[in-house]
């Protein structure tokens, strides 16, 4: 694999999705996902009529709020455990970057609690998310975010749909109170999504305050404070959203990413943990959770 500095690799990917654009390229990458959607149709996993009822509020929403009690997910206590050991060795924001506003927590620390990654790897999960997507999944790990209590407002924390694919699946699980000073992230109703993509001239980046608030009324949009344990599934390419900027308390969640094995933009898709680790997590791996992690390599189901 060839490493490129930053700036080089945004260049390129900035290079690479223009180029992804041009109908000689975009035609025929929609048609073979459209026809992916149609043959995967009756291999799709069966759920039970609550998580249907989850795949059906995103398919309308965008977005879908339930907690782990509600889940009830065996690994859930392990992870709990986890994140128990690890905050107090997530690592204070660093003086030198100005513009830091999340830590995360070091892979070297995700690897000594598998539950961690593993709890995103749940059969029922997948389940979901496998059903919204209508494909098979790529998991691309978990996030342990502390978003700071700063100022600093760029990026994430403006307005934006997330590029990676044409439809995402994201689980956020709370680990303290959001509350509506703690940074919780906004979004604007998906019924206005086509609606703001016309009026901003949106293709892609971030859109500020200002500019939003010129094309719909503040009182339209929508707050995800939530009590510790809330879990949000979300599909960030449906919905405008932004992480409000926390006043007076750092944020802290998980963060469990998932696209399809056929992502829109390959190249911004990326791993929260190198892959000589994801080898040693995965020996107990089930077929169908190593062909999620190791999507990229096409593991076929045995
Ligand atoms: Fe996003």
């Amino acid at each position: 694999m060839v490493y490129l500095p930053k700036l080089h690799l945004q260049l390129r990917n900035r290079i690479l999705r223009d180029l992804f654009r041009l109908p000689i390229f975009k035609v025929p990458a929609d048609r073979s996902y459209e026809a992916a959607i149609e043959q995967h149709n009756n291999q799709l996993p069966i759920l039970s009529e609550n998580d249907f009822s989850v795949v059906e509020t995103l398919r309308r929403e965008g977005i879908c709020f339930t907690s782990l009690e509600a889940l009830g997910l065996a690994s859930t206590e392990k992870v709990m455990k986890a994140v128990a050991k690890i905050l107090p060795n997530l690592k204070p924001a660093s003086p030198s970057q100005k513009n830091q506003f999340i830590v995360h927590a070091d892979p070297a620390e995700i690897i000594k609690y598998p539950a961690l990654f593993l709890w995103g790897l749940e059969e029922r999960l997948l389940d979901i998310g496998e059903n919204y997507l209508g494909l098979p999944l790529a998991y691309h790990g978990v996030y342990f975010r502390k978003d700071l209590a700063n100022a600093v407002k760029i990026k994430s924390r403006l307005w934006h749909i997330d590029v990676e694919d044409r439809r995402m699946f994201k689980v956020i699980v709370y680990l303290d109170d959001v509350t509506e000073d703690a940074g919780p992230m906004e979004y604007v109703p998906k019924f206005f999504t086509s609606s703001l993509y016309k009026a901003l001239k949106y293709h892609y980046g971030y859109v500020a305050d200002e500019k939003m608030e010129a094309v719909i009324p503040r009182s339209n949009w929508r707050s995800c404070a939530g009590l510790s344990g809330t879990v949000v599934f979300l599909d960030p390419t449906s919905i405008f959203h932004r992480g409000k900027v926390p006043l007076n308390s750092d944020r802290f969640t998980l963060f469990f990413d998932y696209t399809s094995r056929q992502p829109k933009h390959p190249f911004y898709c990326k791993s929260c943990l190198p892959e000589a680790d994801l080898r040693l997590l995965s020996k107990n791996f089930s077929q169908r959770q190593k062909e999620c992690v190791f999507w990229r390599s096409g593991t076929r189901r045995g």
